[in-house]
């Protein structure tokens, strides 16, 4: 029986490894190695796969929310709206530039922000305390948030709209890729995401152009066209050529991997749907598949068995942010978010990635059903 992994890097790494070698051999004697063609190459093939017309690329997923956050002016006074129930990357950025982190409560089924929760938190406020103020919407495990909803809200209150699309490259609504579906989209390339690198990397998709030539300088120490000149105050958020290598390599095969990933995802769900609470994808959305995250009550025990089974899974995550000590000045403590709690008990996520075969699959299907059946 071959061993069952929780992602597999190495097997993608076969399918291209030859491809790669070339790509990263070409880098090594071309002497550049920060920014310059193949990056570019690699932002001009990200913008016409997501038809975005901006794409800018950056260090990490992390560093796509600053430098947006940076490009909108968000700092002190800023209150900016976010599921409680993320990673911790998209609330530290906000408290990084003394903005104020809003945690709002999650959908059950869907995991994404609650626009219903959204309005009561944004409520909460006058509006001369939600001067520059923003809401960062976050497609968890690869799903899109609700944008056409999310866009009203903020429309409705004067807020920017930023996207969390760290592990969403690849979901849909309507037709409208990831990367189109807010004013501004941020990425991230960490191996383990739908569309990765190998080491830190990132991605900010936008249609204003003035954003983008914003941004595009802020990644680089807030220069001009000449790189002496400084106009802003910048950091160094720049993206790597070896990098972006591998990123050009992978698209190439992004969207069969992506096909692979949602025909998993149908058979956990034709296999599953009797036993435990599905992820529930909205009609007009597909989803990337990050990950496939079921609900269970019996989460921890059904962990346990599953693991004396050879089958990894991972919980993401067992904390929501409002409860985390990080973000303890932030938070009413009187305000329960019970959704983002109630997930942190119940989730459990599931192997998935391109590589996993349909007997895979059902071993640990039938695994599941095992130990319920106890
Ligand atoms: C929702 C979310 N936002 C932001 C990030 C940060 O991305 P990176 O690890 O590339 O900095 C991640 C990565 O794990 C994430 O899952």
């Amino acid at each position: 029986m071959n061993k069952i992994s929780f992602i597999d890097l190495k097997t993608q790494y076969s399918v291209l490894e030859q491809n790669i070698k070339n790509s990263i051999s070409n880098v090594l004697e071309s002497g550049q190695f920060i920014l310059g063609p193949i990056v570019e190459e690699a932002e001009l093939l990200l913008s016409k796969y997501t038809e975005a017309k901006n794409t800018v690329t950056v260090s990490s997923g992390t560093d796509a929310l600053f430098v947006s956050l940076l490009a909108l002016d968000i700092g002190p006074g800023s209150k900016v709206f976010l599921p409680s129930f993320t990673y911790t990357a998209t609330a530290e950025v906000i408290a990084l530039l003394q903005a104020t982190p809003v945690f709002v409560d999650v959908d059950e089924l869907t995991y994404n922000i609650s626009s219903i929760d959204l309005n009561l938190k944004i409520n909460s406020y006058k509006k001369s305390e939600l001067n520059n103020s923003a809401i960062i919407a976050v497609d968890l495990f690869g799903q899109p948030a609700d944008y056409p909803i999310l866009q009203k809200i903020a429309d409705e209150h004067g807020l920017h709209l930023i996207s969390d699309a760290a592990q969403s490259f690849g979901g849909v609504i309507n037709d409208m890729k990831v990367g189109k579906l807010a004013p501004i989209t941020t990425t991230s390339f960490y191996p383990t995401k739908p569309l990765s690198c190998y080491g830190d990397g990132g991605a900010i998709f936008t249609d204003d152009n003035d954003v983008a030539k914003k941004i595009k300088s802020i990644r680089s120490h807030g220069i001009s066209n000449d790189p002496y000149e400084n106009i802003r105050i910048g950091t160094n958020a720049r993206f790597d050529a070896i990098q972006a290598a591998i990123i050009i390599n992978k698209l190439s095969i992004f969207d069969e991997e992506l096909t692979q990933r949602r025909k998993i995802a149908s058979i956990y769900d034709q296999e599953l749907g009797e036993y435990v609470l599905l992820p529930r994808i909205q009609t007009e959305m597909k989803s990337a598949w990050a990950h496939y995250t079921i609900r269970t009550k019996k989460r921890n025990a059904m962990r346990k068995f599953l693991l004396e089974n050879d089958i990894p899974t991972m919980i993401y995550y067992p904390k929501p942010m409002h409860k985390q000590i990080a973000y303890q000045n932030y938070h009413n403590h009187k305000d329960a978010l019970p959704n983002s709690e109630m997930l942190c008990n119940e989730v459990l996520s599931l192997p998935l990635h391109p590589y996993i075969n349909e007997d895979q699959i059902l071993r640990i299907t039938s695994k599941i059903k095992e130990f319920l059946k106890k």
